[in-house]
């Protein structure tokens, strides 16, 4: 397994490009797969859930694979399997796309029940009750969902509460149905939008994407198009706390300021500088950061998955901080911010930060995604040395996130343990040649 080893206690300087925003990229790819004729997808992240999700669908007859100028090409012609593999959806919970995908190509889907994971229990029962609604009936058997539909009929739909999974996986399934689907309640996410973009380029027809109610009109046919996908926000919000949490000065590059807005306000709050061009924004933090009460909510609320690395910046703010947590159950990894020396305390869904003016390196473990982000921001503040291990948990979301903070001046290093070869570089092969 691979390891992190950081020395803390650089102010990173420089500039940093945002690499394209994975909640993007994998939706859009499955997508991609529900038209006839080849796709050409621009700016996709080569993070291992990019690789996951393209490994699924080729193992359901699609060819996937990135040219020498790392754009995904997706041929989905030969795509005729309805049964997805087990033990690669189990990765990840975003392969459950593929079930929306699969009833709209093929009328019939088979996907393992997506587990939960460091997040908490993530069940996925609002989009069974979409598809139900949509004409299929739907079963669980052995662990899989299975799904079957002659035919998909679109009809109203109201989303129990903002589930971006929910809404982009009804928006696939809807988009080829006879007759047209309102969803209601639907998640406004940038991504959610993204995928309506595209989706639209391919001849769908769908409207009021960001807003609560989206309408499908469903189409026969979609064709494979030219698409580049939008700037990754939680990548760009983490390195903005990145700043703030070394002391530093940024310039992000390739990001959408709007698509932040919540995160630049609490920076902002928490004493940092920020100046927002068109599509960079430029960061500065030339003292402790200040405590910030923060709640996350759906968007365009405070980021649930920017939680995690804002924690991390108010563990060492002057002042105490209140963080509640709305969507998620994800306060574990604070466990790991108390072996660095945080002064944190969890009731329920809410976090008491008592800011301390220096963490301590220690050997600390990722139990998510962006608690991974968390521990490395932490790291990079603390005195000392931290070594991180989970590293490919933070390789799932986040493109070459070390090689970018040593880019910056961080001191880091990635240690890969020889026996066990991480999966990205168990998946990048097939995905580098043309089948
Ligand atoms: C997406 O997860 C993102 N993942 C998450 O990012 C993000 O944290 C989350 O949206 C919220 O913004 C991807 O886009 C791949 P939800 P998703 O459906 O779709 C409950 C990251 O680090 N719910 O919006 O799974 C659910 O338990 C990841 O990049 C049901 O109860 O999240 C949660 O409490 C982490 N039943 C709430 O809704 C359902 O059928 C919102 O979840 C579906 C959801």
């Amino acid at each position: 397994m691979a390891k992190l080893l950081i020395r803390g206690g650089t102010p990173l300087k420089g500039t940093v490009n945002i690499s394209g925003a994975k909640n993007s990229a994998l939706p859009i790819i499955v997508a991609a797969c529900l038209a006839d004729g080849e796709s050409v997808l621009e700016n996709i992240p080569q993070g291992i859930d990019v690789y996951t999700i393209s490994m699924i669908l080729k193992d359901l007859g699609a060819q996937i694979w990135f040219d020498e100028s790392k754009r995904l090409h997706v041929i989905p012609d030969g795509l005729d399997r309805y049964q997805a593999s087990y033990d690669l959806v189990r990765r990840m919970r975003a392969s459950f796309y593929v079930a929306g995908l699969l009833l709209a190509r093929l009328g019939r889907a088979e996907v393992p029940l997506p587990g939960g994971c460091a997040l908490g229990s993530r069940p996925v029962d609002y989009h069974l009750k979409g598809f139900q609604a949509l004409g299929a009936t739907v079963s669980i058997e052995h662990g899989y969902v299975k799904a079957e539909a002659s035919e998909l009929v679109g009809t109203k739909i109201y989303i129990n509460r903002s589930s971006v999974g929910t809404t982009m996986n009804l928006m696939l399934a809807a988009s080829r149905a006879k007759g047209t689907t309102l969803l209601e309640n639907a998640a406004k996410e940038p991504e959610v939008v993204d995928l309506a973009i595209y989706l639209n380029s391919m001849g769908a027809r769908i409207r009021g994407a960001g807003t609560d109610i989206i309408r499908v009109d469903g189409v026969d046919s979609l064709k494979g198009t030219e698409y580049s996908i939008i700037s990754d926000r939680i990548e760009a919000g983490t390195f903005m706390v990145a700043c703030g949490i070394t002391g530093g000065e940024l310039l992000l590059a390739n990001v959408v300021p709007e698509h932040l807005r919540s995160t630049i306000m609490k920076c902002e709050e928490a004493g940092l500088e920020i100046e927002e061009g068109i599509s960079e924004i430029k960061v500065r933090a030339n003292q402790r950061p200040l405590a910030v009460d923060v709640e996350t909510a759906p968007y365009p609320g405070f980021a649930t998955d920017m939680q995690q690395p804002f924690v991390a910046m108010m563990a060492v703010a002057d002042g105490t901080s209140v963080i509640r947590e709305t969507i998620f159950d994800r306060f574990r990894y604070v466990d790991e911010l108390r072996r660095m020396g945080a002064d944190i305390k969890v009731e329920r869904d809410t976090a008491i930060i008592r800011g301390v003016p220096e963490l301590t390196g220690a050997p600390v473990e990722a139990t998510d995604l962006r608690a991974g982000a968390a521990l490395v921001l932490a790291a990079l503040t603390a005195k000392g040395e931290t070594e991180i291990s989970g590293v490919e948990l933070i390789d799932r979301g986040y493109e070459h996130l070390d090689k970018k903070l040593r880019q910056l001046g961080a001191d880091i290093e990635r240690i890969s343990d020889d026996c066990e070869e991480s999966l990205m570089e168990h998946l990048t092969p097939p995905l580098m040649e043309r089948l």
